[in-house]
């Protein structure tokens, strides 16, 4: 294992000196009140990896409200959120650093996919609870022993060797959320099955064990495979795992499906770089593409069970793609076109875009929709029309319908050239000399 003082390097190099005293006083404050406390799970591997971790996870032997209180009760400004449900605490420090503390616990699962029953634990006994051997690695935050490292199961030399590898054989079964969490550790950390973890894998898929998990849990793994930039390592990862049934019926068969959700990738950056702080859910891009040439029903089965935001517009939108792109492509007036694109959700939007090469007349249309059609208001409303004598009624709708139409043509651009317009078109009588 790395002796004490390479850790004591690799902290002080990713933290700083100030960040590196509070591990200390923390577990001076714990060993105060009897119970050891380590940095343990992804902040370890992370550090290892010469990654900087956003998430900092300590395990406490003992009372773990006690020592976040005692921590709190040391430095003002310090924030503790104590969780008793789950017997878990949130210390923030007040330039923003964050400890996430939980209880050392033993976890049982009473059948497959099913929650665990958990009790506490040593710190030994949290570390063969974990799904990786290279989460499953701590840090002695002791004073005592501050920097000693605890690798029972062997993640470092793993992590060295790029080799996923699950503690023992019912992993998966127990708890088959990890098959997709260890599918984004193999992406973001270019890792591969260790063939005896490669064999358990197929073992818990014949068992169909995914049919066990409830939609939610799924979908919140999926989620965030989806979420990962490396879309390439994400497909490679499903082609080899064997786990296209999740999203689709069959792998899809050549490169078009990755590239044009590559590509779907680009258009969701793009269209945040040009209408910042408007929300789009960015995944329903990219399950919008993974199901477009599919059965609709597939879609419709997954999205019965998996609580997706907006779900019912992609289901809608999948139904009328091939028509509204078929129908843009023959649109002449920027107008008509308008209409078709407005027929589409957001996602489905970029989705479409993503299909088309970026300088052809759809995509461009489809921008010029997003950045400068979808906002606009008519020059006039019903009620500046009656001003000028026009009755109401169902006619007074037809005309404010073709004048926001001219209008999205760029044929008028405000109140005047409007009214300019409602008398060329015989609607307003023109003005005698
Ligand atoms: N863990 C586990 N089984 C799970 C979920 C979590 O064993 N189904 C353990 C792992 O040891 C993991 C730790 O809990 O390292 C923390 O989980 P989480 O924060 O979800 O993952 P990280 O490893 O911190 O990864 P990330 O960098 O993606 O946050």
């Amino acid at each position: 294992p790395p002796p004490a003082a390479q850790i004591h390097r690799l902290l002080r190099q990713h933290w700083g000196e100030a960040r590196l005293q509070r591990l200390h006083d923390i577990g001076r404050t714990a060993a105060k009140l009897g119970t050891p406390a380590y940095l343990v799970g992804g902040c370890v591997r992370d550090l290892l990896q010469n990654h900087p971790a956003p998430d900092t996870d300590l395990a406490i032997e003992g009372d773990v409200r006690a020592v976040a209180e005692a921590c709190t009760a040391q430095l003002s400004g310090m924030q503790c959120t104590y969780h008793p449900q789950f017997g878990t605490a949130i210390l923030e420090y007040p330039d923003g650093f964050r400890l996430d503390l939980a209880r050392c616990r033993v976890e049982h699962y009473p059948a497959p996919a099913a929650l665990p029953e958990v009790r506490p634990g040593d710190i030994v006994a949290d570390l063969a609870r974990r799904d990786f051997t290279i989460n499953a690695m701590a840090i002695s935050l002791d004073p005592g022993s501050f920097g000693d490292f605890l690798d029972p199961h062997g993640g470092r030399m793993d992590l060295q060797h790029g080799l996923l590898r699950v503690l023992h054989p019912l992993s998966f079964v127990d708890d088959p959320t990890r098959i997709l969490r260890g599918l984004r550790f193999a992406v973001r950390f270019h890792l591969r099955l260790e063939p005896g973890t490669h064999v358990l894998l197929k073992t818990a898929l014949a068992r169909d064990i995914f049919a066990r998990l409830s939609g939610a849990r799924l979908w919140r793994e999926l989620k965030y495979v989806l979420e990962l930039d490396d879309l390439a390592g994400v497909f490679e990862k499903l082609d080899a795992w064997q786990l296209w049934p999740l999203l689709r019926p069959v792998p899809p068969k050549s490169e078009t499906l990755l590239s044009s959700m590559q590509r779907g990738q680009q258009e969701i950056a793009w269209f945040h770089r040009h209408c910042p702080g408007e929300k789009l859910f960015d995944t329903a891009v990219l399950l919008t593409l993974i199901w477009r040439h599919i059965p609709w029903a597939e879609a419709e089965k997954r999205l019965h069970c998996w609580p997706v935001t907006d779900g019912h517009h992609i289901l809608r939108d999948l139904q009328f793609l091939s028509e509204v792109s078929e129908a843009l492509a023959k649109a002449t007036r920027p107008s008509a076109a308008a209409q078709l694109w407005a027929s589409l959700s957001l996602p489905g939007i970029l989705a479409l875009l993503a299909e088309h090469p970026e300088s052809d007349a759809v995509a461009e249309s489809g921008r010029h929709y997003l950045l400068k059609q979808r906002g606009l208001k008519s020059p006039l409303s019903g009620r500046d029309l009656q001003a000028m004598g026009l009755a109401p009624g169902p006619q007074l709708g037809k005309v404010l319908r073709r004048l926001y139409e001219a209008h999205l043509d760029g044929e008028i651009e405000d109140k005047e050239t409007a009214r300019q317009w409602l008398i060329r078109q015989g609607i307003l009588p023109s003005i005698q000399p």
